[in-house]
């Protein structure tokens, strides 16, 4: 299992100031240095954190392989042609949400969706895309031929008790079901040290992107401690894959 690291945070940090710290390129050397195998940035359409220029400056100046998340917009898969992340991950997008709510409708916008795989697929980048555990998401993001989707783990994170277990069994579901049609499973999404060896049941995972929770501990930590301290319960992970 590896872990990709959202800096998205690290930025909303200096906009809150509109300073040029802390840099969320340092984040990334630093999640890189302490073992971590991606870096997110999420470029929103209201840039209210990461900007133009960090995607740039993430492609050029931190070592690891680089995962831009991004609405089905034509401005940002022109972004995305201009920049060549290693992977895009496509998300629903609203401007009034505090976060990523609920997965992509891969059903409902798969001609838009299916144009976009078709651009990226051409141009070397690989497509993930954000979806609820739910039988007919998947079912579509498969009909596209994606290399990967992303398992949102939001509503799994928000619930306890009962209600978790029967989320991660959604989880669990969704994970075989995409993973048998050769599909790479990643999934985040409200993940912390806290709630992760409740997912640990779930197989197949590939990747956990993870943001909030980290740079949230890496201000009190540092980054490099924080990234750590989460490879030591990723290592916890019985579920099929071994780094
Ligand atoms: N994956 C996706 C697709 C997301 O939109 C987000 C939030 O930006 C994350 C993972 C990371 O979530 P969190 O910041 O809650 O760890």
């Amino acid at each position: 299992m590896y872990l990709g690291v959202n800096v998205d945070h690290v930025a909303t940090l200096r906009q809150a100031r509109g300073t040029v710290y802390p840099d969320p390129v340092e984040a990334a050397r630093l999640a890189a240095e302490a073992g971590a195998a991606g870096i997110t940035v999420h470029l929103r359409e209201d840039r209210r954190h990461i900007q133009d220029r960090d995607v740039r400056a993430m492609r050029r100046e931190q070592p690891l392989p680089l995962n831009l998340e991004m609405g089905n917009t034509l401005e940002m898969v022109e972004i995305a042609l201009q920049v060549m992340p290693d992977e895009v991950c496509l998300v629903p997008e609203k401007r009034e949400e505090l976060t990523t709510e609920g997965g992509l409708d891969v059903v409902g916008h798969y001609a838009a969706l299916e144009a976009s795989c078709a651009r990226f697929r051409d141009a070397g980048i690989a497509v993930s895309l954000f979806v609820d555990p739910d039988p007919e998401q998947i079912e579509a993001s498969i009909r596209l031929g994606v290399p990967m989707v992303e398992l949102h783990t939001g509503a799994f994170c928000e619930c306890g008790g009962a209600a978790r277990q029967a989320c991660m069994e959604q989880l669990r579901s969704a994970a075989l079901q995409a993973h048998s049609a050769g599909i790479q499973v990643n999934a985040g999404h409200g993940l912390t040290v806290g709630n992760l060896p409740d997912l640990f049941p779930v197989p197949h995972l590939h990747t956990l992107n993870i943001g909030h929770s980290l740079v949230s501990r890496a201000v009190l930590i540092g980054m490099k401690a924080a990234v750590s301290e989460m490879l030591a319960v990723m290592r916890g992970y019985t579920g099929g894959l071994t780094r």
